[in-house]
């Protein structure tokens, strides 16, 4: 099954960026996405404007959570891969967490944004128990500053008391990550003169979009990463 994926947190954290990361590696591995711009900035929508969109990217606004509905379901009989930025809109998040397979919180380092991605936990825990597809989320660090602070820490401890799990590889602060919005197209359409650091940011990129089953389905558990850490334990 190709997955939807619902991404965002009730205050500004990247959510825009993430779905366009993501986007820009499956297009780049000739995987057709629909993405869905429920936001209120409506940032994907003029993305597309721009030149460079890659053929593989559809980019559909929803304004509505009935609009949302119909684009997921003709997706999903496409085949296609979908990916919802929901923004920091509650009713559109809640829509996104119903109709996809999994909904990611995004969270900077900051404590604003780590007690909106708390806010969204919870908001989305209440939301499980309704409907029938089986609820998935998990939260995925945006945006991380690769300096160790103690507020990066306590932040850290925060997300760690939910018992939603969390993404173990996130997006760096890049400049990179924002090129494409600024320019065009995606980090594997645009050149290193553009976007500094792309090669990095493709990295990290693809190896986040394998975590998500982006690119062909893994299961989370069979994340090679914590299969190493398993067999240490065993081996210890
Ligand atoms: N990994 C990153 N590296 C560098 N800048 C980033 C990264 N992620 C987000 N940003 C920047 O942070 C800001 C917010 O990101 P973005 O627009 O993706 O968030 P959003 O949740 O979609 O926000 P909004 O609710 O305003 O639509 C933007 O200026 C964006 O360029
Ligand atoms: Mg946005």
């Amino acid at each position: 099954m190709t997955p939807v994926l619902s991404i965002g947190s009730l205050k500004t954290s990247g959510s825009s960026t993430l779905a366009l990361t993501l986007a820009g590696v499956a297009a780049a591995a000739e995987i057709p996405v629909v993405l869905v711009d429920a936001a209120r900035d409506k940032d994907l929508a003029e993305w597309a404007q721009k030149p460079g969109r890659p053929a593989h990217i559809q980019v559909e606004v929803a304004d509505d959570e009935i609009a949302l509905e119909r684009i997921v379901r003709a997706a999903r009989r496409r085949g296609d891969l979908a990916l919802i930025d929901a923004g920091d809109n509650a009713e559109m998040m809640r829509a996104g967490a119903r109709l996809s397979d999994r909904a990611l919180i995004p969270v900077r380092f900051s404590p604003l944004s780590a007690y909106a991605a708390l806010a969204t936990d919870r908001m989305l825990a209440a939301e499980a128990g309704k409907g029938r597809r089986g609820r998935d989320w998990a939260f995925v660090a945006s945006a991380v500053t690769t300096i160790p602070s103690r507020i990066a820490r306590t932040i850290e401890g925060m997300i760690e008391q939910s018992p939603t799990p969390r993404l173990e590889i996130g997006l760096v602060l890049r400049a990179a990550y924002e090129a494409p919005f600024l320019h065009g197209g995606t980090l594997f359409t645009l050149t290193d003169d553009g976007a500094p650091g792309l090669e990095r940011a493709r990295a990290e990129a693809v190896s986040i979009a394998y975590e998500l089953g982006v690119l062909g389905y893994v299961q989370p558990t069979e994340h090679p990463a914590r299969e190493i850490d398993e067999r240490a334990a065993y081996a210890a």
